[in-house]
């Protein structure tokens, strides 16, 4: 090793440990904005360092000797242009619609991981290959390219660009398995035959890019969360390999960082989504949209109220449950459902919050966005422990919840089966405040809306609640 490579491997090493670090503080919300910044410092240091190495020769040990400039053009102008794409959809996008936004950003980084790779293998010369750089660079194709296709059609359905339904393939299984078996074979000769490496590791980028189709069509918008999740972890799987192949230390850590942590919450999301990880990975779940698709609804009329009637309801309540969900985020209205708590509490009433792990649209979304409105983090209640109290509950208040609230979880042959729902309709009383009778992220209806316990107030969350908040100052004590 030249004095360059050493002090470049302790460079990137320090690169490692400020993502580590930065990692560590976002564990906390009070010290997420610090780790943020102390994850950035690790970047910029560990690109920086990767655009000085441009200019060093490792072969005769030297800096400004034969450089490449049109790949230094080349790369600073997709530096430039990638960094302000970047920064200028990062900032304009709402935080409702983050979950598109990263999985974007696992298009381009499965992408960029699969391109490295093939680079590698393709680049290497006879004497260069060896079987680790064949395998790293094999599964860093292979991966990255599952990234890429499934986070592109995940992106397109969260954007509802692509039909949030659960496609029907035919023969799913049947084709998933024999693709998954091609890609084996395809990494197996491309080790074995490294004289034929290019092609095979273009056929096994081709064959993973269509996993990745198979993988995500089929699976329905309330499964969402946890493909998000799984192609995040693969994201930074596949930059590890490629960390792996090019012997880059920063490139490891921040892939295995990535991986590491993205399956984990995968897991706890399956958990909670009541999903079988396995069966994810197969792109085998995703319940029977045929009922749905054919409209086996709800029947029944929805019961209109008004907010003057809302305030009331809730004055002469002694316990009341908030349950919000993504069209709380959506109408920005967490601040106005903390003053409504406050102004129940001044009176009396015992207030709670009911928090779904997925309900919106990111892991935490509820969390969130209600530490945000200084909402006292004791009466944010998981699921667990407040389903068993819907049944004391006076006035169950719904603001933009819809899919985490639907009965039709606990029946088979919906889009929604099996995952773990708030007892609402248990409640004495339910108020729903929505815009309209559209359905939830799942596409189907609730049958809550439909109950005879249950009560509507559609307009924006918003509005509702400030005219509930007006009403009930009106009443007085
Ligand atoms: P949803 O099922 O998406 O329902 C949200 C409801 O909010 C809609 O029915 C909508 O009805 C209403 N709404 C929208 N804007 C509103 C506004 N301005 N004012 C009042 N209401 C408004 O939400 P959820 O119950 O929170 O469930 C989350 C769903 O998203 C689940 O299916 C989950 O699997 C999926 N998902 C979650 C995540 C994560 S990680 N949490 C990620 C991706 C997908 P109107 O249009 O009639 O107003």
């Amino acid at each position: 090793m030249t004095a360059f490579e050493i002090v470049q491997w302790f460079v990137y090493l320090l690169a490692s440990m400020l993502f580590v670090r930065g990692l560590h503080d976002m564990n906390a919300p009070k010290t997420a904005v610090k780790g943020n910044h102390v994850s950035i410092v690790g970047m910029v240091i560990a690109v920086i360092m990767a655009f000085v190495g441009f200019f060093y020769d490792s072969e005769s040990g030297s800096f400004g000797q034969d450089i490449n400039w049109t790949a230094l053009v080349v790369v600073l102008v997709c530096v430039v242009v990638g960094a302000f794409l970047g920064a200028r959809l990062a900032l304009r996008t709402k935080s409702t619609d983050y979950p598109q936004l990263v999985s974007l950003f696992n298009t381009v980084g499965g992408g960029a991981a699969a391109l490295v790779a093939l680079n590698d293998i393709m680049g290497a010369s006879d004497s260069e290959v060896s079987l680790v750089l064949l395998i790293t660079a094999g599964l860093g194709v292979i991966i990255g390219s599952v990234t890429f296709s499934g986070s592109l059609v995940a992106a397109g359905k969260l954007q509802r660009i692509l039909s949030g339904k659960p496609a029907k393939i035919p023969f799913k299984t049947f084709l998933t398995i024999v693709n998954i078996l091609a890609i084996i074979a395809s990494f197996v000769m491309l080790c074995v035959q490294p004289g034929c490496r290019t092609m095979w590791a273009l056929v096994a980028l081709a064959l993973s890019f269509v996993y990745g189709l198979l993988f995500v069509f089929p699976i329905g918008g309330a499964d969402m969360p946890v493909v998000i999740s799984v192609l995040n972890a693969c994201t930074g799987t596949a930059v590890a390999m490629s960390g792996l192949a090019l012997d880059n230390v920063a490139l490891i850590v921040a892939g295995a960082l990535v991986g590491a942590s993205g399956m984990t919450l995968s897991v706890l999301m399956a958990k909670a989504m009541n999903r079988k990880l396995s069966a994810v990975l197969l792109g085998g779940f995703g319940g029977d949209n045929e009922a749905a698709a054919a409209g086996d609804g709800p029947e029944g009329t929805m019961k209109e109220t008004t907010a003057d009637d809302v305030a009331v309801q809730l004055k002469y309540a002694q316990r009341v449950i908030f349950v919000p969900g993504f069209g709380l985020a959506q109408a920005q209205a967490q601040r106005d459902l903390a003053d409504l708590g406050k102004l129940l509490e001044d009176k009396g009433v015992e207030v709670q919050y009911a928090i779904h792990p997925v309900a919106g649209r990111m892991p935490g979304h509820m969390n969130v966005l209600l530490a945000e409105a200084n909402v006292p983090y004791e009466e944010l209640v998981d699921r667990d422990d407040i389903n068993p109290q819907f049944p004391q509950a006076d006035v169950a208040l719904v603001v933009g919840a819809n899919d985490v609230t639907n009965p039709a979880a606990r029946k088979p042959g919906t889009p929604v089966s099996g995952m773990p729902i708030l007892d609402v309709d248990k409640a004495k009383r339910v108020v729903v405040i929505k815009r309209g009778r559209g359905t939830g992220y799942a596409g189907i209806q609730n049958e809550l809306y439909f109950m005879d316990n249950t009560q509507m107030l559609f307009g924006d969350a918003k509005k509702e609640l400030e005219e509930i908040t007006a009403a009930l100052k009106e009443l007085g004590d």
